[in-house]
């Protein structure tokens, strides 16, 4: 329990109403303002800027200065140390894992990344040019239907297994999007191969001719997934713990959660960034699309910069910048056009009274678009990659809240609507 309180006063009430405070093993402390509604009072916090929507212990982040730890971890060591299966398994299970429990891990993602063989025909009833992020939004959600022998959310074997077929799963399905862009046959996943090297394999190959993945590039890619593993309440986590609130079943809820990243402002930014970039177009049309930036009257905004949280640089970006130099000089792109307007782009903003005064810094999506670019993956494809990296921190908040005492999510508003009126007449 908590010593620690806070007071409201409010004109005309007599007395201050206590709340307690709480602290967490770091990070801001929490009023609970559970007991406000008692006393007649809501919070108003549209867009949840000062809100703690829930306790967890899986990701940690410092925006002030630039820390993102999972599970205690900071992101640096982790892309530097780690891969993304592992990331998984810390994600998932609290600790990093043995040699032994690693490659058992490794062995049960492995063996699912089939699906079953009627979700081809899934896939042919979209349209070719379909939006991926809309025919993801259906697959994992249509996922559920062939798993009814285990969507008992209150079984830990049950969401044990959830959280592996889906991140087993989500590669084959990402790549199952592109392959039905471009009409080509659906690739199996071959269990011989790494998780990155299966997606790029999974993509890239056809049943004429399947070369062997590129090892760096296949770094590159398990590095995006890992970069992109987990954020802490995100929108799209946000909205994954509240569809798992009502008891929804995980696969509904990944699903959910693919639709929250879709916007721009969110997971779709890095498919906005490379079409920003491409509008641009040259390094000497940067300052007219930094002026339109920081013009009011004009919505267009610089996509890749600013965040939420970080109000200095996001650790993410730093290492994607070095993916982005290495992933280009080995394909010998070290004078991409693109790169060299992101390069440039990226050192006036920074220099900018603007993006200084409002603390805008490049995020996540700024340069990961640029390497998937690089690698071959189609911008619209862009997003589907993150929600594939995301779909361990989604599972991992999801089945944090489910294993524990948890409520519906229910907000309340400030309602500015018409008082009672009666029907006229
Ligand atoms: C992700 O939450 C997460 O953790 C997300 C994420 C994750 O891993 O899950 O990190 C992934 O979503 C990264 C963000 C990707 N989005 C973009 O790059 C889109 C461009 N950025 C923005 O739209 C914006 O910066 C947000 C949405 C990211 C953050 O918006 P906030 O926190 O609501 O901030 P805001 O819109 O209130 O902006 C504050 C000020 C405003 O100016 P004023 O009204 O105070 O005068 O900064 C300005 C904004 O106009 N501003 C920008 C800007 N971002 C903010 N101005 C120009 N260009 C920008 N990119």
């Amino acid at each position: 329990m908590t010593d620690k309180k806070a007071y409201l006063s409010v004109d005309g009430l007599d007395e201050k109403i206590e709340m307690p405070v709480y602290s967490g093993s770091t990070g801001p402390d929490v009023v609970d303002v559970r007991g406000l509604t008692a006393q007649g009072y809501f919070t108003y916090d549209p867009g949840f800027v000062s809100t703690a929507s829930c306790e967890s212990k899986i990701t940690y982040i410092d925006g002030d200065n630039g820390i993102l730890l999972h599970r205690g971890y900071p992101i640096e060591q982790l892309a530097e140390k780690s891969d993304y299966l592992e990331s998984c398994y810390l994600l998932l299970n609290g600790e990093l894992p043995t040699p032994e429990q690693k490659q058992e891990f490794v062995d049960i993602i492995t063996n699912h990344t089939m699906v079953h063989e009627s979700m081809a025909r899934f896939f042919r009833g979209f349209h070719h040019n379909a939006h991926p992020m809309a025919m993801m939004c259906g697959a994992v959600g249509a996922l559920a239907s062939f798993y009814h022998d285990s969507l008992d959310i209150t079984n830990p074997e049950h969401r044990a297994v959830s959280a592996h077929r889906l991140i087993a799963k989500m590669p084959t399905l990402a790549a199952m999007c592109y392959k039905h862009h471009l009409g080509q046959p659906f690739m199996y996943p071959n269990n011989k191969m790494g998780y990155a090297e299966n997606f790029l394999h999974m993509m890239f190959g056809t049943p004429c001719d399947d070369p062997e993945v590129n090892p760096v590039l296949a770094k590159a890619m398990d590095k995006i997934f890992l970069l992109h593993a987990d954020h802490e309440q995100n929108a799209s986590t946000s909205t994954v713990r509240l569809a798992g609130s009502s008891g929804a079943n995980p696969f509904a809820c990944i699903a959910s959660g693919i639709t929250a990243l879709w916007g721009p402002a969110h997971g779709g930014a890095n498919e906005a960034v490379l079409n920003m970039l491409e509008e641009i177009g040259s390094v000497d049309r940067i300052d007219e699309y930094v002026a339109r930036a920081k013009d009011k009257s004009d919505p267009f905004r610089l996509m890749g910069f600013g965040h939420r949280v970080y109000k200095n640089f996001d650790p993410r970006a730093k290492v994607m910048k070095e993916t982005c130099d290495e992933v280009l000089s080995e394909l010998g792109l070290e004078n991409d056009p693109l790169l060299a307007i992101a390069k440039r782009l990226e050192t006036i903003a920074l220099e900018d009274e603007y993006f200084i005064e409002k603390k805008l810094y490049p995020n996540v999506d700024f340069y990961s678009g640029i390497i998937m670019k690089a690698i071959g993956i189609p911008t619209e494809m862009f997003t589907v990659i993150f929600a594939t990296g995301r779909t361990v921190g989604w599972i991992a908040h999801w089945a944090e809240m489910i294993s524990g005492p948890y409520k519906i999510g229910r907000p309340r508003q400030l309602y500015t609507g018409y008082p009672k009126r009666d029907y006229p007449g």
